[in-house]
């Protein structure tokens, strides 16, 4: 009898549930094409992979298949303006990796005549690309045996291998079993296998181990305690910040905005006017002399705080001048090209005009 447990037998049973089981998602071939060793496309690999860290595959989808409409190739990316690439990024968070995403289409363009390179060390010398995305692409796209470990991956090798360490002290051991599985046969199919499997049967909190492929081997679920894997170290409490937003429009419908700087949080962003996010707030300065009404405050979670944001609002007078900030033509402005925190102070003020 094979052992169940071994990698060869391991990968084999995977692939199968994969080829039966694989999600149908935008940036895949199709089962037909994998069969035939047709890989997807390195820029639609890479650009998903970007979008799909520290974001559901659900938000991700409507972004990929538009900013494929926009710009078909890497060089078409190449050739966006910085403003419409960070307003198609509007709303999925993270927004260095939509600076980076264009710094990385461009490298590619100048630097690689437009092709991707296909090794992992070339990939990780482009902006950007991680670690993990370096793996994730040469895997991917171009079937190279990179073990790719996402945290799906963690969660399933934790409980395969019932490894009680809680993360992140987990990381290199798990990282180690990973290495351990990755085939040399079809090593792309077997992460996005490995991956499907965490989002759509090894799951968080109810695992569905009952129609697992590893559930044989599986060391977690024999002792019973797969639910409670991966172990984690608490996270320390996120500290509030406060501050405060100024959304006005002149009496022409114009609204007062201003692009964030390009470093830091939201940087490059359009957003609104307002003071600077601390957990001990000082007075805010209005961008603009007015008859600024207090309409509410909104809550927005970013990785490393809670934010509460007071929202002022203002009609502003045809010959305003204003102390920060330029005005935008109503017919430019775009709701959706505000990150997500600057969109919900906007759905807040908009209801005074
Ligand atoms: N998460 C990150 N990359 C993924 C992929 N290629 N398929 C499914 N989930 C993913």
């Amino acid at each position: 009898m094979r052992d169940s447990a071994s990698a060869p037998h391991l990968q084999g049973t995977l692939l199968d549930w994969y080829d039966r089981n694989a999600r149908d998602l935008p940036w895949r071939t199709s089962p037909a094409q994998r069969t035939q060793g047709v890989r997807p496309d390195p820029y639609h690999v890479w650009l998903s992979e970007i979008m799909l860290q520290q974001t559901t595959v659900a938000a991700v989808k409507p972004y990929f298949e538009r900013f494929l409409a926009l710009w078909p190739t890497v060089s078409d990316l190449a050739r966006a303006e910085d403003s419409a690439v960070m307003g198609e990024w509007a709303g999925l968070g993270y927004y260095a990796r939509a600076r980076n995403l264009l710094k990385c289409a461009r490298a590619v363009t100048d630097n690689h005549d437009g092709v991707f390179p296909d090794t992992y060390d070339q990939l990780l010398e482009l902006p950007g690309i991680g670690p993990y995305t370096a793996a994730a692409i040469a895997s991917i796209a171009f079937d190279r045996p990179e073990p790719v470990m996402d945290g799906n991956v963690e969660r399933v090798m934790s409980r395969l291998h019932a490894v009680e360490t809680p993360l992140p002290a987990s990381k290199p051991i798990l990282q180690s079993h990973t290495a351990e599985l990755t085939p040399h046969l079809r090593p792309g199919d077997y992460a996005q296998a490995v991956m499907d499997l965490g989002a759509t049967i090894c799951t968080p909190r109810n695992p569905a181990c009952g129609i697992c492929p590893w559930r044989t081997p599986c060391k977690a679920r024999i002792a019973g305690n797969a639910a409670d894997l991966p172990r984690k170290t608490p996270k320390k409490a996120k500290p509030v910040r406060q501050g405060t937003i100024f959304v006005a429009a002149r009496e022409d419908g114009a609204w007062l905005v201003e692009r964030r700087p390009d470093s830091g949080l939201l940087g490059g962003m359009m957003g609104w006017p307002g003071s600077d996010w601390q957990e001990h707030p000082t007075d805010a300065t209005p961008p603009a002399t007015a008859a600024w009404a207090d309409v509410g405050e909104v809550r927005h979670t970013f990785t490393h705080f809670h934010l509460r944001l007071r929202v002022m609002a203002a009609r502003l007078p045809a010959n305003c001048a204003p102390q920060r900030g330029d005005f935008m033509e109503p017919d430019r402005f775009r709701p959706s090209d505000l990150p997500t925190v600057m969109r919900k102070a906007f759905d807040l003020a908009r209801h005074v005009y």
